[in-house]
This record gives C-alpha cells, structure tokens and sequence, in this order.
C-alpha cells in the first residue's frame, strides 16, 4: 500500500551547507536576525526575539531555512568552527569546547517551545530532523521526533475535537487552541494517509498530512512564511472516494489507480510474507481470518495457504472486485464454496466501515487481522483498530497492519511509528515491532525500476517496520 507524501530529497545531491547560502544577503533584516542568532546558537540573544507569536516559524523567502535548520545546520562539520561567527559575545573555553550539540541542543528546544514548526521543508526538501539525520546529529534529531510526536498527538486531539458553535454561529475554542490549531493546518498535522502519508507539511498538504494541490497552497498571511516549498513530485493526494471511483490497472507487478498511483506492488511480497508469519506463528493451520483490502491478493492467497477455518475479505473497490470474481483469481465463488462451512470463506464487498459493524453484530471473531486498505488516512486505521478490534479479536489473537505511515521520509516513519503505538496503547493493545531489511535495488529513483509507470515512490526506507498486536495480558 501506497503511503502519502513527499519525496524525500535525493541523496545524490551535495547541499551547501554554508551560512552564506542559506541565509543570503537578499534575506529581510528581521528574519535574517532570527536566523543567524539560531545558527550562532546564541540563546540569550534569541530568546526575546521569540517572544513574538510565529516568530520561532520565520522563513527564509528563497531557502526556506528556518530557526530550527539554522541551529541544526550549524553543527555540521564544515560550520563548527565558525558556530560563533555571528555573535557578539566573546568566546569562551566552552566555546572552544563546543561539541557541535549541546548549546544547539538548547536553541532546538527554545525553539520547539516558542511555536517552531516540525515538519517545515527548505528548498532541499529537508525538515530540520532529516537534516539532523544527514549530519548524524542523534540528539538533535531525536528533539525533532519528540516535537514531532507532540505536535500528531494534538493533530489528532484536534481533528476529534467537535466544533462548538456560540449563539452567533462562531466557533467556540480554548485560549490559545485556535493559534494551535492553525499551526498544525499549516504545520501538516497528522493524518497520514495510509496509501501515502507521512507527517510533512509538503505533504500535509494531505496525509493529513499530505500534499496540497500547488493550487491550494495556502501562503501565509505573515510575510516572513512567503517561502513556497518543493512540490512533491507525484502530486495530490489520494482522497478515499475519489480512489474508489478511479479506473485500476492490474499487472504482474503492481495494481495503478487512473491517476498512476501505486495502490499494491509486488515489491511488498516479502513485507506481506511476514506479515502472515507474525499473524499466524508457525503458520498454523485452521486459523480465523480477517484480511481488510484485497488489492493484489497477494497476502490472501498467503493466508490461504495456511487452510484457515475462517477467511473473510473486505474489499471496496468494484474493479477490485471484479477481478476477484474473474478466471484469473482463485478468489472467486468457487472458493468461496470450498469453506469447511458455509460462509466460513467469504468476500465481503463494501467499505470496512459499513461492512465490519454488521460482522460485529453477527458475532464474528478472528484470531488473525489484517489491514492494508489504500487512500485513507490514518484517522481509519486508528478507528478500526479502537474502535472495531476489541470486539473482533478474538483471546490471544493477532492484529497487524502495513506500516506505510510516514514511509516517503524517515523523520516522519519515526514520528508514526510513536504516534501509532501510543494511539495502541489506549486501545489496550502493546505492539511489538520487527525490522525487516528492505531490498532497495529497484527502488531508489523515482520513475524508475519499480517505480516505472508509477506516479510517485511512495517508500524510500531500506527497513520496514512490522507491528504485531495482542491485547495487554
Ligand atoms: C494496498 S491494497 C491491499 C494489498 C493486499 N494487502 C495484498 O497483499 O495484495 C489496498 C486495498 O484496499 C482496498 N480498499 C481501500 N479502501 C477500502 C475500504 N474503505 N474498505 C475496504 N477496502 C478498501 C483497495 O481497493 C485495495 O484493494
């Protein structure tokens, strides 16, 4: 399944680095302060400029670098030893000292503490954390993350937050929650989108996090965030309807909606071969079976292998469905007859959210569930599994799902991958996590290998991380 997002910058380009080019002459003299009292890591100095709402978010015009890049960008090698060039204070043995993280450390903070936004791409499409993570700066990045997973935690506090209306119809909002709230709109709060997603304002443009159209990118009203960032290649996001309604193409090697996006590709073959294992341990045979989106087959027909008693598909796609009942599937009526019982083989057709209430209320129960749907964001994923898995899984059983969230960059992975299991957590479930190497070879450039013919490279990570959950003992 396709996650949403934006391309993560290719590593064969050589950034420069240099103060020079990131903040060039041309720059404004107010944000140009900002900037260089962050890169100097110059707290004192920078803490009264950020006493002003936004002004911890200003925005190179032409680089997009902001406060948090500036400190991050200071510490790479090349720069260090002119990390106090532009303060005025006078160096001191600290200062000779300086290991490239600790006063930056403190700045990162300050920063993320005054309002910077996580997820801010520059003109090398790079967030402050992929920054960190070029220049190996662990600690640097791991703020990032924490900012990161603070910021889709209240995204997703947000998005379920029923808007109150006062008598004159305006909304109704907590001190300080509105500036939040548009913060995160412009900061691309979650909601990465399960075929694509990601946690990145480029992208949030959608996913929930995740791309905007050009068209509808919102400049912001304050000046100093006139920066317009790289448009992801690919495009748009996938909306869930839109997605239902589109023509799909199948081939050996993948299944395209009409607009060219990836919604299976075989390259995820091994990750479902995995996936089973994780589901049904030793592959047991006899198992129940829950498998929510069909797209290829290919985990089905894993499952099938393992002669479950139970085997219910979901799946909402008509062309999918259509497939499924042609000669070329082995998913057709026929098996569905083959069951040990009837009904006990059976694809559904519908949306799992009209089709799971009705197996709840018929009292259906699974050892093993799956879920890998495409187009929706990770708002359904998280409902399906708070909502619908308690009263689905049966004792001792297994959920998984495709860990697709954030998969275009690794900062925004990591950020999901904390999000995700803290959202687990309050659905009573603990989650463990598997990595699994991730054969690259025809999946490094955009447009080609794998990628031929599809929009955009919706994964550019060499591991994937697989989650098995099981309720809390
Ligand atoms: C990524 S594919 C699943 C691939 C599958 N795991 C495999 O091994 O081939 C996603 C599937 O979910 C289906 N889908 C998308 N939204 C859905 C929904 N709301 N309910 C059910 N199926 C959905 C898509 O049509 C598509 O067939």
């Amino acid at each position: 399944m396709a996650p949403t997002t934006v391309t993560a910058q290719d590593p064969a380009v050589k950034s420069d680095d240099s103060l020079e080019a990131r903040i060039p002459p041309t720059c404004p003299a107010n944000v140009a302060e900002i900037l260089r009292r962050a890169w100097a890591h110059d707290l004192a100095a920078l803490k009264p400029l950020l006493s002003v709402p936004g002004r911890a978010s200003v925005q190179e015009p032409t680089t997009g670098e902001t406060p948090l890049h500036a400190a991050v960008r200071a510490c790479a090698p090349e720069n260090r030893s002119n990390s106090n060039k532009t303060t005025t204070s006078a160096r001191t043995s600290e200062d000779d000292d300086y290991s490239g993280e600790k006063k930056a450390r403190d700045v990162v903070y300050e920063l993320f503490m005054s309002g910077a936004i996580w997820n801010d791409v520059d003109s090398n499409n790079e967030t402050p954390g992929c920054l960190a993570d070029r220049l190996g700066l662990r600690d640097l990045y791991q703020l990032c993350l924490e900012a990161g997973v603070r910021a889709e935690l209240l995204f997703g506090l947000l998005e379920g937050y029923e808007e109150l209306e006062s008598e004159d119809g305006d909304e109704i909002m907590e001190e300080g929650e509105e500036e939040e709230k548009e913060k995160e709109k412009e900061g691309g709060g979650a909601g990465a989108e399960d075929g694509q997603n990601d946690g990145d304002k480029a992208k949030k443009q959608e996913d929930g996090d995740v791309e905007a159209e050009p068209e509808d990118i919102i400049l912001d009203s304050d000046p100093d965030r006139a920066f317009v960032p790289p448009q992801p290649a690919g495009g748009r996001n996938v909306k869930s309807d839109e997605y239902l309604r589109s023509e799909l193409t199948y081939d050996k090697s993948k299944l395209v909606d009409s607009s060219q996006n990836g919604v299976m590709m075989a390259w995820e073959t091994s990750i479902m071969r995995a996936s089973v294992e994780a589901l049904l341990p030793g592959l047991a045979v006899g198992r129940r079976i829950l498998n929510i989106g069909f797209g290829m087959g290919i985990i089905d027909g894993m499952f099938a292998e393992t002669r479950p008693s139970k085997h219910h598909i979901i799946e909402a796609h008509p062309a999918v469905l259509e497939y499924v009942d042609s000669p070329d599937c082995k998913f057709g009526k026929e098996w569905e007859a083959s069951g040990p019982t009837e009904g006990a083989y059976k694809v559904h057709a519908g949306k799992w959210q009209e089709v799971v209430p009705k197996l709840l209320e018929q009292g259906e129960m699974y050892d093993a569930i799956y879920f890998d749907t495409f187009g929706e964001d990770y708002s359904q994923l998280r409902m399906f599994f708070t909502e619908y898995v308690p009263g689905l899984l049966d004792d001792g059983g297994v959920f998984g799902f495709f860990n697709g969230l954030g998969a275009d960059r690794k900062i925004c992975y990591d950020v999901y991958t904390k999000v995700v299991e803290m959202h687990l957590s309050d659905a009573g479930m603990d989650v463990e996590w598997r990595e699994l190497d991730v054969d690259m070879s025809g999946l490094q450039k955009e447009g080609k290998g794998e990628w031929q013919g599809v929009r955009r490279r919706y994964w550019t990570l060499d591991k994937y991380r697989l989650p098995t959950c099981t309720f809390m003992g």
